[in-house]
Formats: C-alpha cells, structure tokens, sequence
C-alpha cells in the first residue's frame, strides 16, 4: 500500500501561519482563496475537495522560507515538504507554475532569480517525467482564480501579471496553455468553471479597474 504522509487542514493552516516573511498578508490570503477554488473545482469533478484545499492552502509555501523569492519559491517549497515527507504536496509546488511542458524552459529563463543550474535541471526533469493529474490541473486553474483580495477570472489575474512581468512569447503560451487547462476541466465539469464561482461576478462588480491594474491611479 501506498504510505504518503498526508497533511491536514489544520496543519496546512499552521504552517501558513509560521511563515516568516514580509508582505505575507498578500500571498497567504492569496492562498487561502486558492485553496476555496481548488475545493469547489474538486468537489464538482468528484475528486478529494480536502486534499485539494490542502493543496491550495501550501502551494506557494516556498514563499515563506526567504525573502523575495520569485521564481524560487517552487523549488524551496518542494524542499521544505519532501523533507516533512509530504510527496503529494510538495509535486504541487512544483506543477502549479507550469500548465504545459513547453512553457518550462522559458518561464525559468525568464522569472530565473538565484536558481542554481542544476536546480534549473531538476525542475526541468520532474515536470518533464511528470503527467499532469486533475489536482495539478485544478491548481493550476486555482492560482489563476485566487487573488489576495478575493477569487476573480483568468484573464484578470493574466493580465494583471503580463503588465507587471511584461508582455512575450513567453506570457503568450502560459496564456494559450492556462486556457487549454480550462478548456480541459470544463469539459469533465460540462459547464463553464465560473458557473461554480458566484463570487468571481460580486467581485467584478465591487471593484473598479483602477483596483484591480495597479499602474492606474
Ligand atoms: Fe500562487
């Protein structure tokens, strides 16, 4: 039988609240409203929703070990977990970042900060070697739809992170390959995912755009 160690809820919550780290307040409501899209979206498509809120809750976990992290906060939260002996989670840390294989490569080269070379190749290999299942795909879609603020549509979060990472080549697959992700998922759920999120309208129509595109004062 398989012997993974699972993490709880309360766990999950306990390690988001130890975090050191500045502006925490940011990415741990930001995961919080991963993990509420993540729940619904596994909930809805018949899958472990406890696992799946788990797996919102420490996707960005790496965020709390340094200041700073970038790019790099995959890498050290897949380090943190699989030392902790927590498999499931820690492959999480490492898959929500890349919807598809050929988006690998250049979002590395291009968000690359302070990754050693060979940590470059691990990642590379393990997504590489790595068959996507639902819940890496459900929190893909969660990390697109959870904001700090709140839970809002792809395109919102997309756009809102080209004009502050730029627009590329690079920012115009992880679109083409978020979008083929939704398509995916939609298709096992029959309906549009916002169906499911009543939430991602109240927001639209509570904020103005000055809120959401931070260049607009
Ligand atoms: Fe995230």
């Amino acid at each position: 039988m398989d012997e993974k160690n699972e993490l709880t809820i309360e766990e999950a919550y306990k390690m988001l609240e130890e975090a050191p780290r500045k502006n925490k307040e940011l990415w741990v409501s930001h995961s919080v409203n991963v993990a509420i899209v993540a729940e619904r979206l596994a909930e809805n498509l018949g899958l472990d929703s406890k696992r799946a809120y788990v797996f919102g809750l420490i996707h960005d976990i790496g965020r709390g070990k340094k200041e700073h992290t970038g790019i790099r906060h995959i890498i050290d939260g897949y380090n943190y977990l699989m030392k902790l002996g927590y498999e499931d989670e820690a492959r999480i840390c490492l898959t929500h970042t890349f919807y598809d294989r050929s988006i690998v490569k250049g979002n590395l080269t291009k968000r690359n900060t302070n990754l050693t070379r060979a940590e470059i190749k691990f990642i590379e290999d393990f997504i590489n070697k790595t068959k996507f299942n639902l819940y890496d795909k459900i929190l893909q879609i969660a990390d697109n739809m959870g904001s700090a603020t709140g839970i809002n549509t792809i395109e919102r979060r997309r756009a809102e992170s080209m004009l502050r990472y730029g627009i590329s080549h690079v920012s115009e697959k992880n679109l083409k390959t978020i979008f083929a992700v939704q398509n995916e998922i939609e298709i096992k759920l029959g309906r549009s995912i916002y169906s499911l999120f009543p939430e991602v309208t109240d927001n639209i129509n509570k904020t103005m755009i000055k809120d959401v595109m931070k260049f607009l004062k």
